[in-house]
C-alpha cells in the first residue's frame, strides 16, 4: 500500500534520493506517485497518476539541489486516482506539504470544521486534512513539531506521516500511528521510509517510531517525543539485510528470483536453531519459558491470505506432533468473534510484512484477552513483531514480488521447528524421533532446488493451458491448503480464475463444472490418501477434464491418468506441502509471465495490506 520516503541530509541533490527510494517500494502497490522538495525557500512539487516514470517524466530533468524533501506513492482510499489527489498535499498558502500513508477516519467532520474556519480545500482525500491542520496550529504555536503533535491529538485513525515547512525549511517532522515508519540514521543523513527498503543502501542503521510517536529531524541529528511531548528512548537497531536482496540479481522479476532463493531462504529459517547430532531445536526470541509453554492447552495460528494457508499447513505439523488441539482463524474474522481465549492459549499470529491490519489487531485482542502470544514474522522490527511476547523470524530476506513465495515455505519450516520443540519439551517425541524430523529438513533445500530445475519444462505445461478461463486445484491432507495457495497464486498474478478444494469435496459440487475446458491441477503424492486421489482423477478424466498431476518421482501409474505430470522427489508427510507448493508456484508464474502480465505488481494488489 502507500510508501513514504523523506530525506534530510548532506546530499546536494536529494531529488534522486527520493525517486530511488519509491522505486524501491514500487512493490507495496500504488496507483501514483509525488514529490515534494524545499530548495531556496519555496517548495517544488510534482505528482502524476501512473507509474513512477511517469512522474519522472512530468519533473523533466529532475530537481537540483534542495534542503529537504519527501515523497509518496498513493494507493487509493478516499478520492480517485487523479493527479490532484495524490501527495504531498499542502496547506491554504502552500507552505506546508505532507505525505501520509494510512487513514484519517474522522477527516469529515475535521474538514467541515476547518471550512467554517476559512480552510480552502483543493482534493477530496482525507490526508489533505493534516496539512490544514497543521496550518492551523502552526498560527497559533510557530512551533512545526508542536503544530503537528497538536493536530495529530484531534485525528482518529492511523497515520505515517512526513511534513515539511517553508517556515522551517531545515527540518523533517516524522510521526507514526498504525502505518509504519523507519529513519534511517546515515552519516549526516536520514533518510525515512515506510520500510527499510529504501535506506538500505545509505545506512544499516534504523529506529523504528512506535504509535503516536514524532520524530524531529534536522542537519544536527533527532529527537523522539510522544504527542504530550516527553521524550522516547529509541534503540538504534542494525539492519541484517543487504541492498543485493532488494535487487533483481539478474531475474526477470522478483517473483521469479524469489522462487529460485527458496533452497537459501528454507536454510536460512533453520540455520542456527537445529542441533542435528542432539536432536535438538534452540530458539533465540520465544521469551515464553518452557513451563509456560508446558501449559499450553490450545494453539490458535491466525493470517491472512497466503500466511493462512502456511497456518493451516502449520495446524497440521504442530498438531501432529504435539496433539495440542490447534485452531487457524482469519485475522479478520478473529478479530469480530468474541473469542473464546484463556490463559493456557497460545496465540501465533504469521506475517511476512509483520504489518498486515487485520493480523496485528487480532494479535491484540488475544493478547487482550490473555494468551500468551507468539509471532511468526520475515520483517525484522515490523508493528507484529514488537508487540508479540516472542517470535520466530523467518530470515527469509526481503520479498518484494506482492505474491508471496519464499515467506510462505519458510513459515511453514518455522513452524515445523516450532512443533519439534514442543513436542519434544512436552515429552511427545524422543530423541531418535526428533533426529529424524531435523534429517529431513535437512534434505529439503537439494529437494527443491532439484524441482526448480523442473521450470523449463513446467514453461511448457503453462503454454498449453494459458487460454483456459478457469481452474481446479485439489489435494488432501496437508495438501490441501497448497490446492488453495496454488489456486491463490494463479488467481493473483494472472487474472484466472481458479479454486482450491479438499479433492473429496469435489463429487460434492464442483464435479459439475468438470468438461474439456477445465484444468485441474491434482496434488497425488504418495501418501495415505494416494489411492483415493487417483479415484478423484479417473472421476475428473470420465468427464474429459484435463488433468496436470504433481506426482512423485517413479510414478508411473499417474502418467496413465494425466495428460501432464511434474514429477518432484518424496519426503516425509509432514514437510510434503513445502515441496508440492514449488511446481505450483511455477506454473501460476509461466502462465502469468506467457499472458504478459505484471507478474510483480498485479493489479489491485498491495503487498502491505494496511487497511481493513
Ligand atoms: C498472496 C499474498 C497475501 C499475503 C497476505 C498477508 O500472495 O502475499 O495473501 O499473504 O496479505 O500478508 P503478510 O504475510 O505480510 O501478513
Amino acid at each position: 500500500m502507500c510508501g513514504i520516503v523523506g530525506y534530510i541530509g548532506k546530499r546536494k541533490d536529494i531529488y534522486p534520493v527520493l525517486i530511488k527510494g519509491l522505486k524501491r517500494l514500487e512493490y507495496r502497490g500504488y496507483d501514483s506517485a509525488g514529490v515534494a522538495i524545499i530548495k531556496d525557500g519555496e517548495i517544488i512539487s510534482e505528482k502524476k497518476i501512473g507509474k513512477i516514470k511517469e512522474l519522472e517524466k512530468k519533473v523533466g530533468k529532475g530537481i537540483i539541489g534542495g534542503e529537504v524533501g519527501i515523497a509518496h506513492t498513493r494507493w487509493a482510499t478516499h478520492g480517485g486516482v487523479t493527479d490532484e489527489n495524490a501527495h504531498p498535499h499542502f496547506d491554504c498558502n502552500n507552505k506546508i506539504a505532507i505525505v501520509h500513508n494510512g487513514i484519517i477516519e474522522n477527516w469529515q467532520t475535521l474538514k467541515k470544521l476547518l471550512e467554517e474556519e476559512g480552510h480552502k480545500f483543493k482534493t477530496n482525500t482525507d490526508s489533505e486534512i493534516l496539512a490544514h491542520l497543521i496550518e492551523k496550529y502552526y498560527k497559533e504555536v510557530k512551533d512545526l513539531a508542536k503544530a503537528t503533535r497538536l493536530a495529530l491529538k484531534k485525528v482518529i485513525g492511523a497515520y505515517g506521516l512526513l511534513v515539511i515547512s517553508l517556515d522551517e525549511p531545515d527540518k523533517l517532522v516524522v510521526a507514526r500511528k498504525g502505518s509504519p515508519v523507519a529513519i534511517g540514521i546515515g552519516k549526516a543523513e536520514y533518510i525515512v521510509a515506510s520500510d527499510a527498503t529504501p535506506i538500505l543502501e545509505y545506512t544499516k542503521k534504523v529506529i523504528y517510531l512506535d504509535d503516536e510517536e514524532v520524530a524531529v529531524i534536522n542537519h544536527e541529528g533527532y529527537k523522539v517525543v510522544d504527542l504530550e511531548n516527553s521524550d522516547k528512548e529509541k534503540k538504534v537497531n542494525n539492519l541484517d539485510w543487504d541492498i543485493t536482496m532488494a535487487e533483481k540479481m539478474g531475474y526477470d522479476t522478483f517473483m521469479l528470483k524469489e522462487i529460485f532463493e527458496q533452497p537459501d531462504s528454507i536454510t536460512n529459517t533453520f540455520r542456527g536453531r537445529i542441533i542435528p547430532e542432539e536432536g535438538k531445536i534452540k530458539f533465540g526470541g520465544l521469551n515464553i519459558s518452557d513451563e509456560e509453554l508446558k501449559g499450553v492447552k490450545r494453539i490458535i495460528i491466525s493470517a491472512c491470505g497466503t500466511a493462512y494457508y502456511a497456518c493451516l499447513i502449520g495446524e497440521y505439523i504442530i498438531e501432529n506432533l504435539t496433539e495440542i488441539p490447534t485452531e487457524v482463524e482469519y485475522a479478520s474474522e478473529f478479530r469480530y468473534k468474541k473469542p473464546v481465549i484463556n490463559g493456557d492459549c497460545l496465540f501465533i499470529a504469521v506475517t511476512q510484512s509483520g504489518e498486515t491490519t487485520d493480523t496485528l489487531f487480532a494479535l491484540r485482542e488475544a493478547k487482550n484477552l490473555g494468551a500468551k502470544t507468539l509471532g511468526i514474522c520475515n520483517v525484522v522490527g515490523s508493528s507484529i513483531a514488537r508487540e508479540v511476547d516472542g517470535g520466530i523470524y523467518l530470515h527469509s530476506g526481503p520479498e518484494i514480488g506482492v505474491a508471496s513465495t519464499k515467506a510462505f515455505t519458510s513459515m511453514i519450516v518455522a513452524q515445523y521447528l516450532f512443533g519439534i520443540y514442543l513436542a519434544e519439551l512436552i515429552g511427545k517425541v524422543d530423541t531418535k524421533q526428533t533426529k529424524e524430523l531435523i534429517y529431513e529438513l535437512q534434505q529439503l533445500p537439494d529437494s527443491v532446488r532439484r524441482i526448480l530445475t523442473l521450470s523449463d519444462e513446467i514453461r511448457e505445461i503453462a503454454a498449453k493451458y494459458q487460454d483456459n478461463r478457469n481452474f481446479l486445484y485439489l489435494g488432501r491432507g496437508n495438501n490441501f491448503p497448497i490446492a488453495l495457495e496454488g489456486a491463490l497464486k494463479l488467481k493473483e498474478i494472472s487474472y484466472i480464475h481458479a479454486e482450491g478444494y479438499p479433492a473429496a469435496e469435489m463429487k460434492h459440487g464442483p464435479i459439475a463444472l468438470i468438461d474439456e475446458n477445465m484444468p485441474v491441477v491434482f496434488i497425488a503424492t504418495k501418501d495415505k490418501v494416494y489411492e483415493k486421489i487417483m479415484s478423484n482423477m479417473q472421476e475428473v478424466k470420465a468427464r474429459k477434464g484435463k488433468i496436470i498431476a504433481v506426482a512423485n518421482e517413479g510414478d508411473k501409474e499417474i502418467a496413465k491418468i494425466a495428460d501432464d505430470v511434474i514429477y518432484i522427489p518424496k519426503t516425509i508427510d509432514l514437510l510434503n506441502p513445502i515441496l508440492t507448493v514449488i511446481p505450483l508456484q511455477l506454473l501460476a508464474y509461466h502462465i502469468a509471465q506467457r499472458k504478459c502480465c505484471d507478474v510483480d505488481k498485479p493489479r489491485n494488489l498491495a503487498k502491505s495490506v494496511t487497511v481493513e
